[in-house]
């Protein structure tokens, strides 16, 4: 096939964007997202900041602008986030203990059923380990509630949406022998032995050409798809957009049959959230980039 996503599709996947809910009006963006991708993330507006601006007051209206472009599209949708320490707003920041494992609870179960239905695979969890070697947990405010935040998060998100595929996602869990991998791998295979309801784990693989790609990238995918999940890199981009490493990561995916889609996080390098290193698939003017030609070979 021609184009990213109908070329993913014939592989059993999907390959998807970020999207922003503010550039659907630039036609340039949505020429190249209806045309490449078959799934969208909203980049910030399913975010709890976004979702409920005030405690008990739900806004949904930029991210129904998304899902509502996606489903005329015949795109899935992404959920993104549902539980996460940063982009929270701030009544959420002020909050602690009880009454914050509440809010939290409170807002899972009204967002997940907002979108019930609508969102194929929901980010219930993002970001919630430490980087370093001590494979921990991250400290935020939702950790100090108690260490099973994650796992209530997760049983409040399956109660609401019983169809929606239900993700752990992190970043800098590509190498298989970092801490932090191993960290979440062991909370996948508890939540598995215990029956907490999870179904994905996804990686954003912000990767970062300074250190050699992750050769044991592949191991990863597989690994966490032996305890009986879906893998999905959720949020791809890669310092200066290296070609080979692009068509590692689509070759390391579609080794692994329980790697069923590939996100990029963006369009356009201007798109990029860090867009001094150029990290995307086409260029600013919305051209094919040298990556995007070893992404479309790959597939
Ligand atoms: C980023 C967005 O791309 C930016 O627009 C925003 O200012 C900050 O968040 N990990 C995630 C994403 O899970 O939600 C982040 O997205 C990038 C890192």
């Amino acid at each position: 096939a021609t184009t990213l996503g109908a070329s993913a599709a014939e592989r059993g996947r999907y390959f998807g964007t970020a999207v922003a809910a503010n550039k659907l009006s630039d036609s340039a963006y949505t020429t190249i997202l209806n045309r490449e991708f078959n799934s969208v993330t909203p980049e910030n507006e399913m975010k709890i900041d976004a979702t409920e601006p005030n405690q008990n007051q739900f806004n949904y209206a930029n991210a129904d602008r998304i899902v509502q472009h996606a489903r005329s599209q015949g795109m899935q949708v992404r959920g993104h986030t549902l539980a996460w320490h940063s982009q929270q707003p701030g009544w959420m920041q002020n909050m602690s203990g009880t009454a914050l494992r509440n809010a939290m609870l409170n807002h899972v179960t009204q967002v997940a059923t907002h979108f019930r239905g609508q969102v194929v695979a929901w980010d219930v969890v993002n970001e919630a380990f430490a980087d370093g070697s001590t494979g921990a947990r991250r400290d935020s405010n939702l950790q100090r509630t108690g260490n099973d935040w994650i796992e209530a998060a997760f049983r409040a998100a399956r109660a609401a949406d019983p169809n929606a595929k239900l993700c752990y996602n992190d970043y800098n869990t590509d190498d298989w022998t970092h801490a932090k991998t191993q960290a979440v791998y062991r909370m996948v295979q508890d939540f598995k032995q215990r029956g907490v309801p999870i179904d994905c784990v996804g990686l954003q693989s912000h990767m970062n050409n300074q250190s050699p790609y992750p050769s044991n990238y592949r191991t990863t995918l597989s690994s966490f798809a032996a305890l009986g999940v879906d893998v999905q890199i959720t949020e791809l981009d890669i310092e200066g957009a290296n070609a080979t490493w692009y068509r590692n990561v689509v070759n390391d995916c579609l080794a692994v049959a329980r790697c069923n889609g590939i996100t990029v996080w963006g369009i356009r390098d201007s798109d990029s959230w860090r867009a001094s290193q150029t990290p995307l698939l086409f260029n600013s003017s919305g051209a094919k980039k040298p990556a995007y030609d070893a992404v479309l070979q790959a597939l």
